[in-house]
């Protein structure tokens, strides 16, 4: 088969068929997300379960998000915390917290979640540290801001995940202007440097194209 767009979702549709498989809540907060007309920029199925399966490596118990959507990353790291577990998850837009709380109360677990609606930036500061994992998935500008708070709000040995850092291969492109790729670059620059960070990033292709998951450890 040739490496083409059409391709990798197809091989993206086999994993998730094959190692994810239907779950009727995520489903329906993929529904509701899309009626009330969210961007359709969450993560993808086999990528949500790879979150999943990272806080279950962790044996996280406390969570920190930023970018929440519409809840359908948060419904698969909650499952992953367990009953004592707890997620804190940040979002700028009233309207997709809305969507998102609906999604995850109906997935049963609206008490393991704590979304909070307001810029991540003004937010962060207000929280309580003690996070054993910590996903960045807004805006990527702010991508150096959001780690710098990981590294505040966690503790030795905390998982942070950074989403979307391949961008269709721009983030080699030292000549981009797009502020999207410039705060990437720059976010992979602070883990590279940044002595509080030991991370790696792999380049993915599928359902969302070609892009990219970094994963650090704070040291
Ligand atoms: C890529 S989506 C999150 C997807 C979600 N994590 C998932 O996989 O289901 C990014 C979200 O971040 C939110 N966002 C953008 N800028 C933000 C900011 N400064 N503070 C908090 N949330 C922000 C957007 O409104 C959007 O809902």
């Amino acid at each position: 088969m040739d490496s083409t767009p059409g391709a990798w979702r197809a091989v993206d549709d086999f994993l998730a068929e094959t190692l994810v498989g239907h779950d009727s809540a995520l489903g329906a907060a993929l529904a509701a997300q899309r009626e009330a007309g969210l961007p359709e920029i969450e993560v993808a199925p086999v990528a949500g379960k790879l979150l999943n399966l990272l806080v279950r490596i962790a044996g996280a118990k406390r969570v920190l998000e930023i970018g929440t959507l519409g809840g359908y990353s948060t419904i698969w790291m909650a499952r992953a915390v367990g009953d004592e577990g707890r997620i804190v998850t940040i979002e700028a837009e009233a309207a997709h917290a809305a969507v998102a709380r609906q999604s995850i109360d109906a997935a049963g677990v609206g008490e393991r979640v704590d979304i909070r609606v307001g810029r991540a930036a003004d937010v962060l500061p207000t929280l309580v540290g003690g996070f054993d994992v910590v996903f960045i998935d807004a805006d990527k500008e702010s991508n150096t801001i959001y780690l710098d708070w990981a590294a505040k709000l966690g503790h030795p040995g905390t998982v942070v995940i950074v989403d979307n850092i391949g961008r269709e291969g721009e983030i080699a492109n030292p000549d981009s202007s797009d502020a999207m790729v410039v705060g990437t670059r720059d976010g992979l620059r602070m883990l590279g440097e940044d002595p509080r960070f030991d991370a790696t990033a792999l380049q993915t292709v599928g359902i969302k194209g070609w892009d990219g998951i970094a994963i650090a450890l704070l040291v």
